[in-house]
């Protein structure tokens, strides 16, 4: 993004941190994410003045300085909350950056399950798929233009992945970052991560803090 004046009528919507699907109050299904990565994003984001909103899956880290913050459980209050977020605003970014779960349990219970009571097997359904959701939703006149980033985080051949992801959700580009790869991704402090723009130009950066990534992106 290009620092300008106008910074203060662009809205920036950062997603950070895992989701958690519940099965029980005590027990869920989630991921490693701390939210160190979008928490880093949205921080520059604010620094650089534009309107910044950040969407919180459970994580331990403090707001950011000048960032509204909006803390979730679920794939599905996030959604919520991305669509509220981005429902206003002159211009707006979107930057996914949550690991959000991809599925949930079927059915949730309001009280903790007895273990006598609980089957090995836990019976899954789809959730949505936020980044994709809000695409459809511009698509469909429901949202207003958005410029979309989102982030892919991958074991494998994670510049190809990262490129069907771009595709498939519709995005302006997408952050590749290969989690095999020592001091990047979950829970540490440093990424070493590729940008795949949708014309398929690929920039690769070192690693560096993800502080510096948030402001080399912003
Ligand atoms: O939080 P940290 O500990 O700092 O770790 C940072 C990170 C590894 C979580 C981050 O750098 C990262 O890679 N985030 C994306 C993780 C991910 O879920 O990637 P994905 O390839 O499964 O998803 C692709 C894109 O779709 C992502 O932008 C994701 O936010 C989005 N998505 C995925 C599933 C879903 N149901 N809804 C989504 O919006």
């Amino acid at each position: 993004m290009k620092k300008s004046s106008g910074n203060m009528r662009t809205r920036v919507v950062v997603t950070a941190g895992p989701t958690r699907e519940h099965l029980d109050p005590v027990r869920f299904l989630s991921n490693p994410s701390t939210g160190k990565m979008g928490f880093a994003l949205a921080a520059a984001a604010a620094k650089a003045g534009y309107e910044t909103i950040l969407v919180a899956g459970p994580v331990s880290l403090p707001a950011p300085e000048g960032v509204e913050r909006v803390d979730v459980v679920s794939a599905r209050d996030m959604l919520a909350a991305v669509r509220k977020a981005l429902d206003g605003g002159k211009r707006r970014v979107f930057i996914s950056c949550a690991a959000v779960a991809d599925f949930r349990p079927r059915s949730v219970s309001g009280v903790k399950l007895k273990k006598k009571a609980m089957s090995a097997e836990i019976k899954l359904v789809r959730n949505p798929d936020i980044l994709k959701t809000v695409g459809s939703d511009m698509a469909k006149g429901l949202l207003p233009e958005t410029f979309l980033v989102g982030f892919a985080a991958e074991t494998g051949d994670a510049l190809a992945e990262a490129a069907r992801k771009c595709r498939e959700k519709r995005l302006e580009f997408i952050v590749a970052n290969d989690v095999t790869v020592e001091g990047a991704g979950f829970a540490v402090d440093t990424n070493k991560v590729s940008l795949v723009f949708k014309d398929g130009r690929v920039k690769s950066l070192p690693l560096m803090s993800k502080r510096e990534i948030g402001r080399a992106h912003v």
